[in-house]
């Protein structure tokens, strides 16, 4: 593909925050009165394997995983969009929050790139990624124009946030969690029922069709503000598993579909409410968590029933990819964003936004 126009940009991307090492190549317009861009490759590849015989995430293996697996994934972003690294116009970068050995692999790694080409870098928040995922939808086959203002959900493995977004470019955390994130919980109770790390898909693969039986507690579901608490919700799952058999899979599936039901209560619950005390008119669904069917149709509803447009990524946007990064940077870009130098990019694994 070839610029066709003085204001398109060719942005590269790379994501290594947690346990995906990802490259994508955009090409976008940054000047054009609507968002205007094309991802010419995504390349991704998950250290699950590696990381479920251990139960979970092994920071020190995640970053030699990174290592050996940034060069061929770059290599194939590259290949895939039919571009050179000496064609990137930006070199963007996932920089934090993350895992610190990770993010730095993928930041140097970038860093080297923008120095050898002399292209300055865009360093992108992954939250600020999630965040701006579901607007591929605004470039996909019916062009979906983003009504303003958002209210946006985003639920990972690491954050479960909720941001009011009021034009491409201003937004504002409203709430989040005080404890654990709600994927973190997904993983947490997958545990305590012995299933395989990571936890969330295999949960809801469990819950799928299956009644909720258990009424398990819906943590601060009333609270007087947009924060989160998942923990007491894992301690009330703990507590059930120690009184009650949870040998057979029809015992774990019920308790897989009575906690799935009271994350996604909770989460829609507190979501719809923000949308309504903001006046917002879209709601949007973002992170690793946003995969899950259960939640991401209960928000279909609801928003229909309330007169909301509700956008929701493909699931290869969900979990973590450099794709959303790219995004992220081509609107970082369209709002006045100034491109740095690589000497001043830093990872920062606690990154706020
Ligand atoms: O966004 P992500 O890939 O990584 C972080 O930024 O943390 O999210 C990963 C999280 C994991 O906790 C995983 O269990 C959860 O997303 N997840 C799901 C589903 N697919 C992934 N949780 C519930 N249902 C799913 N289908
Ligand atoms: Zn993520």
């Amino acid at each position: 593909m070839f610029k066709n126009s003085k204001n398109q940009e060719v942005i590269f991307a790379i994501e290594s925050s947690c346990d995906e090492t990802a490259a994508a190549v955009l090409i976008g317009d940054i000047k054009s009165k609507k968002p205007s861009f094309k991802i010419l490759s995504s390349v991704v590849k998950s250290q699950i394997s590696l990381h479920k015989k251990m139960g979970g995430v092994v920071p020190e293996v995640a970053a030699r995983a990174h290592l050996q697996n940034i060069f061929p994934v770059t290599q194939k972003a590259f290949k895939d969009s039919a571009l050179l690294p000496s064609e990137v116009d930006f070199f963007s970068v996932s920089s934090g929050p993350g895992l610190i050995a990770s993010l730095l692999v993928g930041v140097e790694f970038s860093k080297g790139l923008a120095m050898a080409c002399g292209k300055k870098m865009i360093a992108v928040n992954h939250m600020e990624g999630h965040l701006y995922s579901p607007f591929a939808i605004t470039q996909e086959s019916k062009k979906v124009e983003i009504k303003f203002p958002i209210l946006s959900l985003i639920v990972s493995g690491g954050h479960t946030m909720l941001v009011v977004q009021k034009n491409e470019n201003d937004y504002k955390v409203i709430g989040s969690t005080v404890d654990d994130a709600a994927g973190e919980a997904f993983d947490k109770v997958a545990k305590l029922l012995g299933l395989p790390y990571p936890g969330g898909p295999q949960i809801s693969k469990l819950a799928m069709n299956i009644k909720p039986e258990i009424t398990f507690p819906r943590p601060m579901i009333s609270s007087p503000n947009y924060d989160f608490s998942f923990s007491g919700l894992k301690t009330a799952v703990l507590y059930y598993t120690q009184k009650h058999s949870t040998k057979n899979n029809k015992e774990k599936a019920v308790i897989a579909a009575s906690f799935e039901h009271a994350v996604v209560d909770v989460l829609i619950s507190k979501a719809m409410r923000a949308a309504k005390e903001y006046n917002c008119k879209t709601v949007s669904l973002s992170g690793g968590v946003a995969a899950n069917k259960l939640l991401r149709e209960t928000l279909q509803k609801q928003c229909s029933a309330n007169h909301l447009e509700c956008i929701v990524p493909n699931f290869r946007l969900c979990t973590d990819n450099a794709e959303m990064i790219a995004i992220a940077a081509y609107f970082k870009l369209r709002g006045g964003y100034k491109p740095k130098s690589y000497k001043n990019i830093q990872a920062d694994s606690s990154w706020e936004i």
